[in-house]
């Protein structure tokens, strides 16, 4: 789609980590934040954000943890990005707003690539054929150990209260390891793009320092 003459195209974020990094709480306070300075905000997620996506969502986050192998996986969540990005994230950068999503596609190199193991190359090329060359602006990794991150999605009820969306939850702490180790190998190959934030800290912490990244590298007034 165009960009509207005369609008600036929009700035795409995204938030990434581990279960139970606080990555909802962070991202809804940045896009108020951004919202107070006067930008347009659309905040999204994946898997999901658009109704035909939010369907697939639902196959991928409930079920049995070896309910798709690791492939199908991978096909799964881009038939959901597709979707969602054709309908929601480029049309809204193309009129000019803000879209700050729930996780995106380091999460498919993190989770679908270091932890389930396959090819980071195949992953990339799968990317090129549905997206080309789509990147997000800033990626705001929200760094935890998966012990602590996983005990507090416990304690919270976090999968009682989300409908049993628990199947990556529900997966062995190793998954979860080599997942964090993905996101260090992703943010340590892409400074400009990626930052790691330590998330151990309490709330205010991080959130000063997710608006102190948005500030220097996106020149957004939070
Ligand atoms: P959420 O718990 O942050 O809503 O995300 C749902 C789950 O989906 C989470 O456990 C991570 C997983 N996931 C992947 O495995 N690969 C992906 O590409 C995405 C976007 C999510």
């Amino acid at each position: 789609m165009a960009d509207r003459p005369g609008r600036a195209r929009g700035r795409f974020i995204t938030f990434e980590g581990g279960e139970g990094a606080g990555k909802s709480t962070q991202i809804r306070l940045l896009a108020d934040a951004l919202a107070a300075s006067g930008i347009e905000v659309c905040l999204t997620r994946e898997p999901g954000g658009s109704p035909g996506a939010e369907q697939i969502r639902e196959l991928l986050v409930t079920g049995e943890t070896g309910r798709w192998d690791a492939l199908t996986e991978l096909l799964l969540l881009y038939a959901a990005r597709r979707d969602h990005v054709q309908r929601l994230i480029e049309p809204a950068l193309a009129r000019g707003c803000w879209v700050l999503c729930d996780r995106f596609a380091d999460s498919t190199m993190a989770y679908q690539g270091y932890g389930h193991g396959l090819e980071l190359e195949k992953i990339r090329d799968l990317h090129r054929i549905v997206l080309g060359a789509l990147k997000p602006d800033l990626t705001l990794v929200l760094d935890l150990a998966p012990e602590i991150g996983l005990a507090r999605t416990r304690a919270g009820g976090e999968a009682e209260r989300r409908g049993g969306e628990d199947r990556f939850e529900r997966m062995e702490l190793a998954f979860h390891e080599r997942m964090r180790e993905g996101f260090h190998a992703i943010a340590k190959a892409e400074p400009e793009r990626v930052a790691l934030v330590n998330a151990a800290r309490d709330t205010d912490a991080v959130t000063a320092e997710v608006a102190s990244l948005v500030r220097a590298r996106l020149g957004a007034a939070v």
